[in-house]
């Protein structure tokens, strides 16, 4: 199995399950010479790979810079699979990809989603929604002093969650489908934002806006929440953010 994004916050945890599981993995991304912008590497990489896990990342979130980053990498990887013969491939995409088309970062993981299904390669494409460890990324988004975040109902999920739910359809048959993973509870994404921001120990102030882009886009309470077949992640937003308050600060991310 070859995952690409191998050295990630979700590639690292995957390949780490993954091995626990006593299956054989290469951890690939630029940083082990493997590129799919490039193409640097990937032949070699896939080379007797049966399955294929992409958890890859835009190092630009621009919305021209992330599109381009998508289209090219998986255009060149699922190519480069087709050719190596891979039976599955497997992609971290986003729940509510198709619902918020203002964001230049959701548009993008659409476009990833729609190569895939288009490639003619066996595919399972797993949508999740936001990672705990991503929120604070929402509260430096605004430009400002003042934090505008909106209240749309927001429904974060621990990465280790997602990974279980990931490594699973790994070694699962090819849905040629969408599955979803989502947090265990539900609430309005700028109470998020101050809970992370409290435990930071954060002052400043989080407004309420409806109107605060998130990403390009203005959200409904429908936007990113996940669909009531979702699979539910057991760890509670709280519940991580005391955790790793009371862990020394090299391990408190
Ligand atoms: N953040 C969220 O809340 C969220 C929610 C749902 C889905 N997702 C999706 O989850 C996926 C993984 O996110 P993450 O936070 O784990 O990402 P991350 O920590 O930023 O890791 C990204 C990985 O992609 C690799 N990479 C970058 N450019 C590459 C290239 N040209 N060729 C091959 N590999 C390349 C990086 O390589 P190096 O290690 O060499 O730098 C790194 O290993 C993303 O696709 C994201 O859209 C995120």
């Amino acid at each position: 199995m070859v995952v690409i994004g191998g050295g990630g916050l979700i590639g690292s945890e995957l390949v780490a399950n993954l091995r626990n599981r006593g299956h054989e993995v290469l951890a690939a991304s630029p940083d082990s010479g493997v590129n799919t912008i490039t193409g640097e590497g990937l032949a070699a990489a896939l080379a007797g790979a049966q399955v294929v896990v992409d958890v890859s990342n835009s190092p630009s979130f621009e919305d021209a810079a992330v599109l381009k980053f998508f289209q090219t990498s998986t255009g060149n990887l699922v190519a480069a699979e087709a050719r190596a013969g891979v039976s599955h491939h497997v992609a971290l995409s986003i729940v509510g990809t198709d619902r918020v088309p203002d964001s230049g970062y959701l548009r993008a993981k659409l476009a990833q989603e729609t190569l895939i299904e288009a490639s003619g390669v066996p595919y399972s494409i797993l949508r999740s929604t936001q990672f705990f460890e991503f929120v604070s990324r929402i509260a430096q988004a605004s430009p400002d002093g003042t934090l505008r975040v909106s209240g749309a109902l927001f429904q974060p999920v621990l990465s280790t969650d997602v990974v279980a739910a990931l490594a699973d359809i790994t070694l699962g048959a090819p849905l040629n489908g969408i599955a979803e993973v989502g947090g265990p509870e539900r609430f309005p994404m700028n109470e998020a934002v101050r809970r992370v921001l409290r435990a930071n120990g954060d002052r400043r102030e989080v407004v309420t806006d409806d109107h605060a882009r998130y990403f390009g886009a203005e959200l409904t309470d429908q936007s990113l929440v996940a669909g009531p077949t979702a699979r539910v992640g057991s760890k509670r937003f709280e519940d991580w953010l005391s955790e790793a308050a009371s862990q020394p600060p090299a391990a408190n991310r």
